[in-house]
């Protein structure tokens, strides 16, 4: 006769048994009295194309932020054209989940087609051409899934690193009133969803600086900015956890909420000078900065734990100021990191290996909400 021990060692044997124990506990139901966690999804799991990653973000997360499908070049690639299906797929498979539905993002210097800012000639338009266009573009795409999109990065990226306003074409051709305009077309286009200021290394003081200033400023002016995001594209030694602490207290105290809104720790060489984000940033390619390609080594992965374990503890000090955390990404393999801002490496900055099985940082993870209980 089979013993209850021999039952459960003839499974573990067979692994059969070590799957479900490790899916009991899922990220979000950790999470679940503090904040939500999200994923920024490729197009790949909501087209029906990979229906593994699909299962693996049904379960893990209660929010969702599309990689690209909703930026202004994907979304609204000529002047009278939308591309609305990809997006219209993407909510859909949110609203199946019952997950807080994110847009990303209205107003951004990059993925933006040129033609936005010119006319039929090649000319520069004006102001109030392009404050109309802007609002025609809100208009539509925010119009579109009213009621469905709980919450929009309505502008992002606007400051320079010294805290100052980003000489974009936006800024150039409008004023410096056209962050206020953006929200005031999204609050227009949809009284009841969440909009947003996003950006990324605001835990550098000047920026910081900056960047409260702004949203005071639009708060003083009435606008109504639920959340600040930050991005939260970091790497293994910045920001400092004091950075990060002091970066969410610093909008707690303005009275706004704090998403962190993208994510992820590159473990790779650094190859470019700073920490900026700035998606148009390029690296040459070289061999000495891919020393991972063979797998990780087990002390950086313990590393890598250990630095996620850290991040949690702040923004679970924080919980009643974030009311989401958003991964870029879902496992190692999609990671944007992969490619920029160089191309063809192998980077590991996720909770889930590139067979979407948890890392030693998913456990971290999870055992720093269980700590906290
Ligand atoms: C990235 C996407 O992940 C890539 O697929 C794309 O090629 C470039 O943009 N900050 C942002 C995101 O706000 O939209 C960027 O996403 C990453 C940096």
């Amino acid at each position: 006769m089979m013993t209850f021990q021999s039952v459960i060692l003839a499974a573990l044997g067979t692994g059969a048994l070590l799957a479900p124990l490790h899916a009991q506990t899922t990220l979000k139901d950790a999470y679940r009295d503090s904040f939500r966690i999200g994923a920024a999804l490729g197009r790949q799991f909501y087209s029906g194309n990979d229906p593994a990653g699909a299962a693996l973000v049904a379960a893990q997360f209660d929010s969702i932020t599309p990689e690209n499908d909703l930026k202004w070049e994907h979304v609204h690639p000529t002047p009278q054209g939308f591309n609305f299906d990809p997006a219209d797929r993407y909510v859909e498979f949110g609203e199946k989940n019952h997950m807080f539905i994110v847009g990303h993002c209205l107003v951004w210097h990059s993925q933006t087609p040129r033609w936005v800012f010119q006319d039929d000639q090649g000319k520069e338009v004006g102001r109030d051409e392009l404050l109309r266009r802007m609002h025609d573009h809100i208009a539509a795409v925010v119009g579109r899934y009213k009621g469905r999109i709980n919450g929009w990065d309505v502008v992002n990226e606007a400051l320079n690193e010294d805290g100052t306003l980003r000489r974009s074409p936006w800024q150039r051709i409008i004023g410096d009133d056209y962050i206020a305009k953006a929200f005031e077309y999204a609050h227009e286009a949809d009284p009841k969803a969440e909009l947003y200021y996003n950006e990324y290394s605001i835990e550098n003081e000047p920026k910081r600086k900056g960047c409260v200033e702004l949203i005071r400023k639009l708060l003083a002016a009435g606008i109504p900015v639920k959340a600040v995001g930050m991005q939260g594209h970091y790497n293994m030694e910045w920001p400092g956890v004091d950075q990060v602490d002091a970066t969410i207290a610093a909008f707690a105290a303005l009275g706004v909420k704090v998403n962190i809104t993208e994510l992820d720790i590159d473990v790779l060489p650094r190859v470019r000078p700073g920490n900026t984000a700035d998606v148009n940033a390029r690296a040459e390619a070289t061999a000495a900065a891919n020393p991972y390609t063979a797998g990780l080594p087990p002390e950086k992965q313990r590393a890598l734990a250990d630095r996620y374990a850290a991040l949690f503890q702040v923004f679970l000090k924080h919980r009643d100021a974030i009311t989401r955390v958003t991964f870029w990404g879902v496992t190692d393999k999609g990671s944007w990191l992969n490619n920029w801002p160089m191309r063809g490496r192998t980077n590991y900055p996720l909770l889930f290996d590139r067979e979407g099985k948890p890392k030693p940082a998913f456990d971290a993870v999870i055992a720093v909400a269980k700590s906290a209980r």
